[in-house]
């Protein structure tokens, strides 16, 4: 496995790769590495001839109160289970190489990064879709990959790349969870062990709306309603940013069901923000 910190090696290797007809899938992360960022790696070893990960906390896609500062940094502890995965290429860039100074360009989208989390995180996709969009220009990929778990996300990289005719697949793979249902992500370190058991909430209250609504007892309105009452039910829900049912390519609230409907909420337990969603297919 190589490691790659300088930005014009990894270009050059990635021209390399290309030019002997290799294909690239590329799992950028914020390090703090997990079971659900290993099974994108997976997936990219299944399809691709060469997978390089990426390990950068971006800066520029945090909130001033935010926790960028205490965001959990494990960089050898990442790279071992890196390696163990069959990853060829970790590409570990600093944050002044990637914003060196002068640098003034942002990839900035209206409706979809100010709706769901963009509401309570301003910047935060302008910030997300400007560093993967650099990414991309850097490592080349022919595929990259991108859990559900941040479904906004995804919706807003797919739309940056068609609307940049980046030639590229994004490939979106299920959440993957703990036994109890709980999303796997970096910032669940964070909870201590009642709001860990707490958290089970979560994935519970999404199930059942979802239930609700595949045996057709309920409407828009009626999944939200519920998912905010399982919520409130737990005393270590300090606050919910948002829950309801919602249109998985505009990310509006719906008034009534589609086809495919997403389910999607953000709750803080104690200071921890954590989001999750499910897909409900209504027939
Ligand atoms: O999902 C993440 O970890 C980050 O938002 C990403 C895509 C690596 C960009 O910094």
């Amino acid at each position: 496995m190589e490691s790659i910190r300088t930005l014009r090696i990894m270009q050059e290797t990635s021209k390399r790769s290309l030019h002997q007809g290799k294909s690239i899938g590329f799992v950028p992360t914020m390090g703090a590495i997990h079971r659900g960022h290993l099974s994108l790696v997976k997936r990219a070893k299944g399809e691709t001839d060469i997978v390089v990960v990426s390990i950068f906390v971006n800066p520029i896609q945090f909130g001033k109160n935010e926790d960028f500062d205490k965001y959990p940094r494990d960089l050898d502890g990442d790279i071992g289970k890196l390696r163990e995965e069959g990853v060829d290429i970790i590409l570990m860039p600093e944050a002044k190489t990637m914003y060196p100074q002068g640098f003034s360009t942002s990839i900035l989208m209206g409706g979809l990064s100010e709706r769901l989390c963009g509401a309570y995180r301003p910047g935060h996709f302008t910030g997300v879709a400007t560093v993967v969009c650099k990414l991309f220009n850097i490592v080349k990929p022919a595929r990259a990959y991108f859990g559900q778990k941040d479904f906004q996300q995804t919706v807003i990289i797919r739309r940056m790349a068609e609307d940049l005719n980046m030639d590229l697949e994004l490939v979106v793979c299920p959440t993957i969870r703990e036994g109890d249902g709980l999303a796997m992500s970096s910032r669940n370190a964070y909870l201590d062990t009642a709001e860990r058991k707490a958290a089970a909430v979560i994935y519970k209250s999404l199930l059942s709306a979802s239930e609700m609504m595949k045996g057709g007892a309920a409407g828009p309105e009626e999944a939200k309603r519920h998912l905010n009452e399982a919520l409130k039910a737990e005393p270590l829900i300090a606050e919910i940013q948002y829950a309801g049912a919602y249109d998985p390519q505009t990310l509006e609230e719906l008034s009534a069901f589609k086809k495919q409907n997403l389910l999607a909420l953000a709750v803080k337990i104690g200071s921890t923000r954590l989001i999750d969603n499910v897909l409900v297919e209504k027939k």
